[in-house]
This record gives C-alpha cells, structure tokens and sequence, in this order.
C-alpha cells in the first residue's frame, strides 16, 4: 500500500516524510488541540461541525488560528481527495508551534491534517456489546478537544487488561461523564439520558441526540455511577464507533447484558441518517 499523504505545515508530503519541529509546544508541553472526522464514500462527514469545534478548542485554550474556516475546510478536502480512501480517518491537528522559552505560545502555530483508511471496531462489538471500566482519571478543559491524552491512556492500558474496550471518566461525586474517546448515554424507563456539560460535545452524540428526539424523550442531566449501573440500556458513541452498545461496567452485567432493543433501533437510524445525507436531495455533496 503506497504511504498516505499529509498536509503539515503548508505542504503536502508523504507520510512518512511528515515531521514537526522538536522544540514545538505540542511535543515539549502538549500544548496543541486536534479535530477527528471520519468520511463516508469519500465524503466527509460533519465537516463544518468537527472545524467550528477545532476553533471551540482553539479559543478556549488561546491558541492562535490565522486560517479561515474555509481555508481549513479546503485543505482536508485537498488531502482527502489526494489520498482517495473510501472511508478515511481524517485528523486536523494545530500545534502550539515554537516558543522563546518552551513555555509562553507563540503566533505561529503549525497546522497538520492527516488522512488514513479508518479502522471501525469489530462487527461483534455492535452485535454483542462490549464492556467498559470506569476511571478516576479527570480531563482537564473537558470540553477541548486537547492533544492530551495522558489520563487516558492510562485509563485504556488498564481496561484492556480486563478486556473492555474503553474507560468511563468518573468524578470524585461519582458521576460518570464520558469515555475517553466517547460520549456516554443510558436508556432508563423509555427516556434517553446523557450528560450535558463537563465532556467534550461530541459530533455523533449530536446526530445521535438528533435523530432520538424523534422518537424517544430525551433528558440532558448528569448521570451518576448508580445511574450507570441501574440503566436499562447503555452506550457509547464516537466518529469511528457511531454507536457500541455497552454490557459490562467494571465488569458487572448492565442492560441485561445484551444490545438493548432501543439502542439496536438509534444505530439503525443512525445509519440512515447517513444514507440519506449520502444519497439526497439532489447529487453527492462535497461534504455532509
Ligand atoms: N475522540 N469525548 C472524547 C474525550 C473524545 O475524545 C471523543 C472523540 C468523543 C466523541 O466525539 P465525536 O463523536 O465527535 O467523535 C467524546 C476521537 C474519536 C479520538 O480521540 O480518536
């Protein structure tokens, strides 16, 4: 397979030719934020969401952003059209660029975007629901998408030792938040529940809260490790899970331990919201 290719830093270059800087903010400090879409038969999906919340990142950290929207919507457009993947995994990363002291951001960040065939979690996952741990890890900014990734990690090290595949942020209350790389919703009594602040708002978990108000109640509260436990059905979402229905919590059965029925119906429609994004109203857009 040929290498993939990369925009960084005003060129377009193989992957494996793509550096950065060493002095740069992101790898001395981690001080830098990412954005990360997915395309469906080469048509990005979500594009205008997943930039505005980039510039949501941006802002809320002080990062500076000298491009427009449009010039970032037109370089991942450019690198996913050079790369020509049917699904591809596309990452838009601003990195806080040099700085006088290693300390103190400067004016120059430095923009990548990166595209690759993406890599959807294993059909029994959907079929059979996976499990989950929770984490006393905390993000901090939880609503920037940050490069940081460290309590995560360690999060994700450790629920693969017991075989789950992603770990649920819990806070010192005990409420649950979100998963380390996903949004968090429980179905109770008929009503959808999911949290509405202290988590990064995911793109799924808009397409998804979307679609279920046409059909379920939905509430936006804080769910507590209780609720978690209690819950009819639980799931999870993101840009390459959509929606994985979740069975184990720390290794205790939830939702009867099987995909309950109401989920198994929102990825039905989740899926359908995309054919129809993908097929209508007229011709194929440029971006979903
Ligand atoms: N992560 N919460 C966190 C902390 C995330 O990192 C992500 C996505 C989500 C779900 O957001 P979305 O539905 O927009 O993908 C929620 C990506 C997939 C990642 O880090 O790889």
């Amino acid at each position: 397979m040929t290498s993939p290719v990369y925009y960084v830093d005003g060129r377009f270059v193989p992957a494996d030719q793509a550096t950065l800087p060493l002095g740069d903010l992101a790898i001395m400090r981690g001080y830098g934020i990412f954005d990360f879409l997915r395309t469906y038969r080469r048509v990005p999906f979500k594009l205008r969401e997943h930039v505005l919340r980039l510039y949501s990142s941006a802002e809320q950290i002080g990062l500076a952003m000298p491009w427009s929207v449009g010039e970032v919507e037109a370089i991942v457009h450019e690198t996913n059209d050079r790369n020509g993947y049917d699904d591809a995994a596309i990452r838009i990363v601003v990195t806080g660029g040099p700085s006088p002291d290693l300390m103190m951001p400067g004016q120059q960040p430095r923009l990548a975007v990166m595209a690759e065939p993406i890599s959807t979690p294993p059909e029994r996952q959907y079929a059979q629901g996976v499990g989950v741990t929770t984490t006393r890890m905390a993000r901090i900014l939880p609503t920037v998408k940050s490069l940081n990734y460290l309590g995560a990690i360690l999060a994700v090290v450790e629920a693969r030792k017991i075989g789950a595949v992603e770990a649920i942020y819990r806070t010192p209350d005990d409420h649950v938040t979100e998963g380390t790389r996903s949004n968090l919703f429980i179905f109770r009594g008929g009503k959808l529940l999911t949290p509405e602040s202290g988590i990064l708002p995911g793109i799924t978990r808009q397409v998804v809260l979307e679609v279920a108000a046409r059909e379920y109640p939905v509430v936006l509260t804080d769910l507590t490790y209780a609720d978690l436990l209690g819950a009819d059905e639980v799931f999870i979402t993101s840009t390459t899970k959509e929606i994985v229905p979740v069975v184990k919590v720390d290794g205790q059965v939830v939702g009867g331990g099987r995909p309950g029925e109401c989920t198994q119906d929102l990825m039905e429609r989740f899926k359908a919201y995309v054919d129809r994004c993908l097929t209508g109203p007229s011709h194929r857009p440029h971006s979903l």
